[in-house]
């Protein structure tokens, strides 16, 4: 499987940003970990990060074409962007909605998410094992 996983505004930063909240470790450390699982072994798994959010909505469209499925985390996108949502909806690709922490026991606002419902799943506070999880539930899934 072709699996898309994009990461949102501020995700850039991991390991730098609020390591009491998200680990101490970059991106590309979590994505070389994912690499490494057996479970990634036979699928192509490609990374995009953006700030943006027009970035992110064109990378989600590619998905028509060139991917089976989405791990997104669309970091704070999740509490207000109806765009991102009207993308998945749009696209059709199987997505996993996943969160390095725990949106539930945060600040009130991050207890919404308007693009949970239009997700197979919502994965929320298990760190990077949370993209893992969203891969196991991805191949699951097609
Ligand atoms: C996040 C949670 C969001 O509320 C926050 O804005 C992020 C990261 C997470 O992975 O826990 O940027 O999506």
């Amino acid at each position: 499987m072709n699996i898309l996983v994009i990461n949102g505004p501020n995700l850039n930063l991991l390991g730098l940003r609020e390591p009491e909240i998200y680990g101490s470790e970059t991106l590309e450390d979590l994505g070389n970990w994912l690499d490494e699982q057996s479970d990634a072994d036979g699928h192509e798994i490609t990374w995009f990060q953006s700030n943006h959010e027009g970035d992110l909505i064109d990378q989600i469209q590619t998905t028509i074409t060139l991917f089976d499925g989405i791990i997104l985390n669309p970091g704070a996108f999740t509490h207000y962007s109806y765009a991102i949502r009207d993308a998945i909806s749009s696209v059709k690709t199987p997505t996993v909605e996943v969160h390095l922490s725990d949106i539930n026991s945060r600040e009130e606002f991050r207890k919404t998410s308007v693009i949970k419902d239009e997700c197979i799943s919502q994965i929320s506070g298990l760190g990077k094992q949370g993209y893992l999880e969203a891969l196991k539930t991805l191949i699951n899934y097609i």
